[in-house]
């Protein structure tokens, strides 16, 4: 039986939003320690109504067919998102955006979270905005530990 629902297929094989952006305006690398996939996320910002949206986002994927579904649905959710708001999507509501992700493969969507967390660490960088570093870094804190908490009670997922 395929594991995967139709919207992840559709994800899979018609991936929205890959390629590269000329200079982009933060751009963040992941790879999984296990698996030995790796993402890489591109970001535009606009400053818009005051307010720093992400104008446009890309991603490259070495990875599985979830680790490219949920890269290419990451970049639909924060495609036209203030940064402060892309910040606080987590990997559960990338998952949930493709219909639910099996369990084993849950670990796929936290590289989609991280790899587009480290694109608004490095425009944060480029763009001498240091002192919000340390909202990325809340923000995967919260995450670790949950992943850390899932794991220790033996939901966390590993290919
Ligand atoms: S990201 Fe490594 S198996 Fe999916």
């Amino acid at each position: 039986m395929n594991p995967y629902n139709p919207k992840i297929v559709d994800h899979f094989i018609n991936p929205r939003n890959v390629g590269e952006i000329p200079n982009a305006d933060g751009v963040g690398t992941v790879g999984h320690p296990s698996c030995g996939d790796i993402v890489r996320f591109y970001i535009k910002i606009e400053s818009l109504n005051g307010q720093e949206v992400i104008s446009q986002a890309t991603f490259k994927t070495f990875g599985c067919t979830t680790a490219i579904a949920t890269s290419s649905i990451a970049t639909e959710l924060i495609k036209g998102k203030p940064v402060k708001e892309a910040l606080l999507l987590k990997n559960e509501d990338v998952a949930k955006a493709l219909g639910g992700l099996p369990a084993i493969k849950m670990h796929c969507s936290v590289l989609a979270e991280d790899a587009f967390r480290a694109a608004i660490a490095d425009y944060y960088k480029k763009s001498g905005k240091e002192q919000l570093l340390e909202e990325v870094r809340e923000q995967s804190q919260i995450h670790e530990e949950k992943e850390l908490l899932s794991r220790n009670s033996g939901k966390g997922g590993k290919k």
